[in-house]
């Protein structure tokens, strides 16, 4: 949008970006840390979240699309980038040019790739990470096929096997056994691939909470970190395991205000009643933006003269109300929906509380259409 009127934004602490990534960067050591920037800097901005993110100590990037790939390296970004999955069929040459460094669990995605290097004559051989999958079951090759297939990858002059991979199922729940159950089937791997005499040189399991729960055993030589570079926990009971700064604040300026009678009902469904008379603000910001329609019905709150103020009634599509009850209210007063004002806070984790997910489908939520500025 080359002009903007609208009284809503996300404020971006690229700063707060940075210090996180330096708390994670210290906490990984000797491991190297990959801030994993994906769906847009998980709402953050990818190529603002990632520059932070490299200059506070992140040797790695993450993503998930070949198209989050480009668009760091159109930005002139030029630290290693890694796809997080096998990039599709059709994208290989693109991955080359790029100079993108794939994850590969099958035959046909390390054949795609290695004929694209062969008809771009790179002068040197494209390195490559085997993905296992040791349990999560959602990519990577079987633990009884990665022998093959990283021999597979050896004896091809176009690839270079730099790494070897798998990703954790529940590694924020530490009582489960299941993570050392996954860890146990990735040493099997490693052993086995040393036998084959293959040793990459970058190991790696852990994303946030492997680093945070299990980092003894999981950290090996490189760390994957996504939802902690942006000041939010994996899960709430893990806040305390480092101290980190939330990056991103959703802000809205009141767009209207009236005074309403006890008993006056509000919004769609008629669903909010006013226990007693008041003043209701009108926020222009709603679904489409990313703040859930049942926020209000689950206890949701905002932040308004520095105290909270219920939602008053459905979110919805573009704007919400408030309910501020005796309080003082204008137009163009500063409402926070997620971040600070004054003495209060209201995170990620809240709205996920309420809603029943997780603080990651809150904050990857804030749609496009709120702009983003960065501080
Ligand atoms: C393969 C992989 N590694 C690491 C991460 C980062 O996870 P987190 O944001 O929990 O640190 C992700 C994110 O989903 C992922 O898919």
């Amino acid at each position: 949008m080359s002009e903007q009127y609208r009284s809503a934004w996300a404020e971006i602490d690229l700063d707060a970006v940075r210090a996180n990534v330096r708390a994670l960067a210290e906490l990984a050591q000797p491991a190297q840390l990959m801030a994993v920037v994906k769906a847009d800097g998980y709402g953050h901005g990818a190529v603002p979240a990632a520059r932070a993110a490299v200059a506070g100590g992140a040797t790695w990037l993450g993503v998930a699309l070949v198209e989050e790939g480009v668009e760091l390296r159109r930005a002139g970004i030029d630290a290693p980038v890694m796809l997080l999955s096998e990039p599709p069929a059709g994208s290989a040459t693109a991955v080359v040019q790029h100079g993108l460094t794939p994850v590969v669990y099958t035959a046909s995605g390390i054949e795609a790739l290695a004929k694209a290097v062969a008809h771009a004559s790179n002068e040197r051989p494209l390195p490559v990470h085997l993905k296992v999958d040791t349990g999560m079951h959602r990519v990577g090759c079987t633990v009884a096929d990665a022998g093959a297939l990283a021999d597979s990858v050896v004896a091809r002059d176009e690839l270079r096997l730099e790494g070897v991979l798998t990703h954790f199922a529940v590694a924020d729940e530490p009582e489960n056994a299941y993570t050392a159950e996954q860890l146990d089937r990735f040493d099997a791997v490693l052993a086995d691939l040393r036998g084959r005499g293959v040793q990459p040189d970058l190991v790696h399991a852990a994303n946030t909470a492997g680093l945070l729960v299990h980092g003894e055993r999981a950290r090996f030589d490189l760390v994957r970190t996504g939802i902690t570079i942006y000041g939010v926990p994996p899960a709430p009971e893990h806040r305390d395991r480092i101290a980190l700064r939330p990056a991103l604040a959703l802000k809205a300026r009141v767009s209207h205000v009236k005074a309403l009678p006890a008993g006056a009902r509000l919004s769609y469904g008629l669903r909010y009643t006013m226990e007693r008379a008041g003043t209701v603000a009108t926020v222009p910001v709603g679904y489409a933006d990313g703040v859930p329609r049942n926020l209000a019905h689950t206890g949701g709150e905002v932040l308004l003269g520095g105290r909270r103020c219920p939602i008053a009634g459905t979110v919805t599509m573009d704007q919400l109300m408030v309910d501020v009850g005796d309080g003082r209210v204008e137009c163009g007063d500063e409402v926070v929906l997620l971040g600070r004002q004054g003495d209060e806070e209201i995170t990620a984790d809240e709205w996920a509380e309420r809603l029943g997910t997780i603080a990651y489908e809150i904050v990857c939520g804030i749609g496009p259409r709120v702009p983003r500025t960065y501080v």
